[in-house]
């Protein structure tokens, strides 16, 4: 049985009040759920809110991280320093990230080993543009998202992965891929798992759809037979909205 994830991504968004009083009121939301549930705060605020999700099942996830185990890097977070505060999943591949501050797959590739080597576990993001669907080349590009970053790995590594398709063009936009497009999608990364891992990787792995998924649109997603749970932006703000999502399944 593979598990069914709900992670809300909150980006560059809450100071450590706002932190606070949202979890606060998802910890007064939060029942008992077949989902496993995972907030992804800012890093500033990482080590409060893994102390305050205490007592609650909410995981709190890392948005990023370096490569290395230390060293020069100004600016930059370790896996060591996620693990030591108590965060052991980091979000890897946002495009957000391969936007704005040019991740390529090379580069994911090395932070996915990373993270693998510090006993962490990872979601990895990717997705199309609008320019890659159009052209219908939204397979291809997927497909070599994660060939390029996750290839290299052996089968074993695919216990800690956690894919997210997310199409660049659904996210933040109010634009989402149909259910039918999202299980298209997802059925095809499923299969590109399985052809070169096998069946048993294939099937065991979660694979989140992200891209404006709200309240009214999550239940029909998530009743998609790939579609293994979502990763949420701006509706992860809300608590009532999240925990809607949530209660989805
Ligand atoms: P969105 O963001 O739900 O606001 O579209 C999703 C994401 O970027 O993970």
């Amino acid at each position: 049985m593979r598990k069914q994830i709900v992670a809300g991504n909150w980006k560059m968004n809450n100071d450590v009040a706002q932190t606070e009083a949202l979890i606060a009121s998802l910890k007064a939301q939060n029942k008992t759920t077949n989902a496993e549930v995972m907030i992804a705060p800012t890093a500033v605020n990482l080590s409060q809110a893994s102390n305050s999700v205490k007592g609650s099942t909410i995981e709190v996830v890392a948005q990023n991280m370096h490569f290395a185990e230390s060293g020069a890097y100004t600016g930059e977070i370790s896996a060591g320093m996620l693990k030591s505060i108590g965060v052991n999943t980091v979000i890897l591949g946002h495009s957000e990230r391969r936007e704005y501050f040019n991740e390529t797959d090379e580069l994911l590739a090395k932070k996915v080993d990373a993270a693998l080597a510090n006993g962490m576990r990872v979601i990895f993001c990717f997705g199309e543009e609008l320019a890659d669907r159009k052209a219908g080349n939204e397979e291809a590009v997927v497909g070599s998202q994660i060939k390029n970053a996750l290839f290299h790995l052996g089968a074993d590594a695919f216990q800690n992965i956690v894919l997210a398709y997310e199409p660049v063009w659904a996210i933040g936009t109010g634009e989402t891929a149909s259910p039918e497009q999202a299980q298209d999608m997802h059925a095809f990364i499923r299969k590109t798992l399985a052809d070169k891992y096998g069946n048993d990787v294939a099937n065991s792995l979660s694979i989140l759809y992200g891209g404006s998924v709200k309240p009214a649109n999550a239940e029909e997603i998530f009743s998609k037979p790939d579609v293994d749970g979502g990763l949420i932006g701006g509706a992860s703000l809300k608590a009532e909205d999240f925990f809607a999502i949530v209660n989805a399944f």
